[in-house]
């Protein structure tokens, strides 16, 4: 064979991605060192250096010891424990390995998780002499929370247990019971010696009762071509490529699915349709393209695509929302807080976030729910997340690419968290937190039926929000009265009078604004329990602090009123000043000019009061309260 047909044959390859867990003394390391010098990946001299460190350590008399082939940094060695993720490659005439060795270490389960994803496999190292100890089960754990499917469970260091069928068997049934939950399609026991060789690249004569593959050869076997998925096309938008006026394409990996020239596409989140017209690769145009080819894509018609947009196929579209639920693994000192904010990575964007809750905690070792206490380093829990603007997602197991993202602290820049995202629906526990913990709510011996037939109508809320200066205020103050005249019982929450009594200590941060946000959704919760007509007119500038709201005070009775007054309208009514005084710098992060304001995606009303009398909104706003059925007529 010549040299090129023989390139071309190692580039056709398939390659297998995967991972060993095991603690400190499972012998990892020197699993891998015996499988590279078993397939003699392995140079001479760097063999020479081994077996004279082999003699200086002594690990194993004047034996060579593998593992010094793996545990590549010599400090590392002196320490004992290998720390960081290590990513090795070698590659047989069947296959190439990608292995991401991670460190077994108790406390590292957050380089597992770094690791393990992309991974396709996962080896479970087991001590034949300790077998199934509480690390086999963490490690499981995440690799099946990691959407790990296959697993090769090497009971290693079979020569101490004096090549026992027994004891294999028994590490079988106790690891089958311990994993019987977790999910994994495809679980290989394999006993093995990695310090002598046996099973691991050669078959063993110590252990005829063992008619399985050796480690390699089920490496090299395992069928992983049906994990990939080619269904559910995703094409995150990475930059927009722009060199002159007649090119624009758009740059990123296909992330799931096959992206096909003069197919039909849809863009999110704009939902604005096109078709494929070329794409690009780097080594000429294609007419298809799956994962992970990195592409240019152009489309027929000018839609709005930027950084951060996702291609799909109408017919097949990911979750667009703005929250979720996610298994998080905490990887930071400082514990996972309650209302705290952070920058969450998916895909090719950044979207600020909210750590809204953490549902429960997962411990380990049982694999049972525990209690929800701050998430501390290493720990895995369930929690929900808000974000500041939609993000199209998939379930993590449905889709990895599009299902993973990280969190990372805005101060430090620090990854703090690794998630995965649960898009299976779950009614809304109620909120648990350290108050709440020993309560028990009390019910009421008055029905809300009653209620309404002693007042005559239903509690709901009118949620106004808008710029300052859009006419919140005056609209609810006019509506107010005009209800109060049919005999409505109705009451205003308005931001500036809130801000000098309950919410007094509150200040205009993402934060401070969050806390208004969520204090109001509770007062307009029970006042709309108690059958008042709520108006509350608050800026209220992110989405997910209203989501919330709506969520807080039910969405059958909250309707979103976007008082969609432009900016350039409001900036010249002015009427206390506010905007002058905020583009002279002297009010800092006020909303329209020095930050964000996120408007409805889909209001109940907008209201536009640059077109409209005060009158007529307050008429559109009442008729609304009619027609759902919330006052009579
Ligand atoms: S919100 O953003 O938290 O919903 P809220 O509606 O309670 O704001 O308060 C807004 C009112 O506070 C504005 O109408 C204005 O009178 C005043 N205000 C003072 N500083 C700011 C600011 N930086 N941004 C917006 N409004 C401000």
């Amino acid at each position: 064979m010549n040299i090129t047909a023989y390139l071309e044959q190692h580039e056709r390859k398939d390659l297998l991605r995967f991972l060993t867990c095991g603690s400190v003394d499972d012998g990892k390391s020197t699993l891998i060192g015996r499988l590279l010098y078993d397939t003699h990946m392995i140079y001479e001299d760097q063999l020479a250096a081994v077996c004279k460190d082999s003699k200086i350590h002594g690990t194993t008399n004047d034996d060579f010891d593998p593992a010094l082939l793996t545990d590549g940094l010599k400090a590392e060695r002196e320490q004992g424990i290998t720390i960081d993720v290590a990513y090795r490659y070698f590659s047989t005439s069947k296959r190439k390995f990608i292995i991401a060795d991670t460190p077994g270490h108790e406390q590292y389960t957050r380089n597992m998780a770094t690791g393990a994803s992309n991974c396709n496999l996962a080896v479970v190292l087991i001590d034949a002499r300790l077998g199934v100890i509480a690390q086999t089960r963490r490690h499981s754990f995440i690799a099946s929370l990691l959407g790990i499917k296959h697993v090769v469970v090497a009971v290693n260091k079979m020569d101490l247990v004096e090549w026992s069928e027994t004891v294999f068997e028994k590490i079988r049934e106790d690891y089958n019971d311990a994993i019987a939950r977790l999910g994994f399609v495809d679980v290989h026991y394999i006993p093995i010696s990695a310090l002598k060789g046996d099973n691991v690249v050669n078959a063993s004569e110590n252990m005829p009762w063992y008619q399985g593959p050796t480690f390699l050869h089920h490496l090299e076997h395992v069928n992983i071509s049906t994990d990939r998925n080619l269904v559910d096309l995703r094409f995150p938008v990475q930059y927009v490529i722009r060199p002159h006026l007649n090119f624009r394409g758009f740059a990123g990996t296909v992330a799931s699915g096959v992206l096909r020239v003069g197919e039909e596409i849809m863009c999110l989140p704009s939902r604005q349709v096109s078709r494929i017209k070329s794409i690009e690769t780097y080594s000429g145009p294609v007419q298809e393209a799956w994962p992970p080819l990195s592409v240019v894509v152009t489309l027929t018609d000018e839609i709005d695509v930027s950084r951060g947009s996702m291609l799909v196929h109408a017919n097949n579209q990911p979750k667009l929302d703005t929250e979720f639920e996610a298994m998080l693994v905490w990887m930071n000192d400082q514990p996972a807080s309650i209302g705290h904010n952070y920058l969450l990575k998916h895909t090719t964007q950044w979207i600020p976030a909210t750590l809204s809750d953490i549902r429960y905690r997962i411990d380990v070792n049982t694999m049972r729910k525990a209690d929800a206490s701050p998430l501390a380093m290493n720990e895995i829990g369930r929690v929900h997340l808000s974000l500041h603007r939609p993000l199209a997602f998939d379930d993590y197991t449905r889709n990895p690419q599009t299902g993973n993202f990280v969190l990372v602290d805005r101060l430090s820049n620090a990854t703090v968290a690794a998630g995965m995202i649960l898009d299976r629906h779950m009614p809304r526990p109620p909120e648990k937190t350290a108050a709440t913990r020993n309560i028990v709510r009390e019910h009421s011996l008055i029905s809300s039926d009653e209620r309404e037939r002693m007042l005559g109508q239903r509690g709901a809320t009118l949620w106004l929000t808008g710029l300052s200066g859009s006419g919140k205020s005056t609209v609810a103050k006019q509506l107010e009265q005009a209800l109060i005249e049919q005999g409505c019982f109705c009451y205003i929450l308005d931001g500036d009078n809130i801000r000098h009594g309950l919410n007094k200590d509150l200040g205009f941060s993402a934060e401070d604004r969050q806390e208004n946000i969520r204090r109001i959704a509770e007062v307009a919760n029970l006042f709309s329990d108690a059958g008042l007509i709520v108006i509350t007119a608050f800026i209220s500038p992110y989405r997910a602090d209203r989501d919330n709201a709506r969520q807080v005070i039910g969405p059958d009775r909250f309707i979103e009123v976007h008082v969609s007054t432009p900016l350039e309208v409001c900036e010249q009514r002015d009427p206390k000043n506010l905007y002058k005084r905020a583009r002279a710098g002297e009010i800092p992060q006020f909303t329209g000019i020095s930050d964000p304001y996120e408007p409805p995606l889909a209001p109940e009303v907008d209201l536009n009061t640059a077109d409209y009398t005060v009158e007529q909104s307050v008429d559109r706003l009442i008729a609304e309260l009619r027609q759902r059925g919330f006052i009579s007529s």
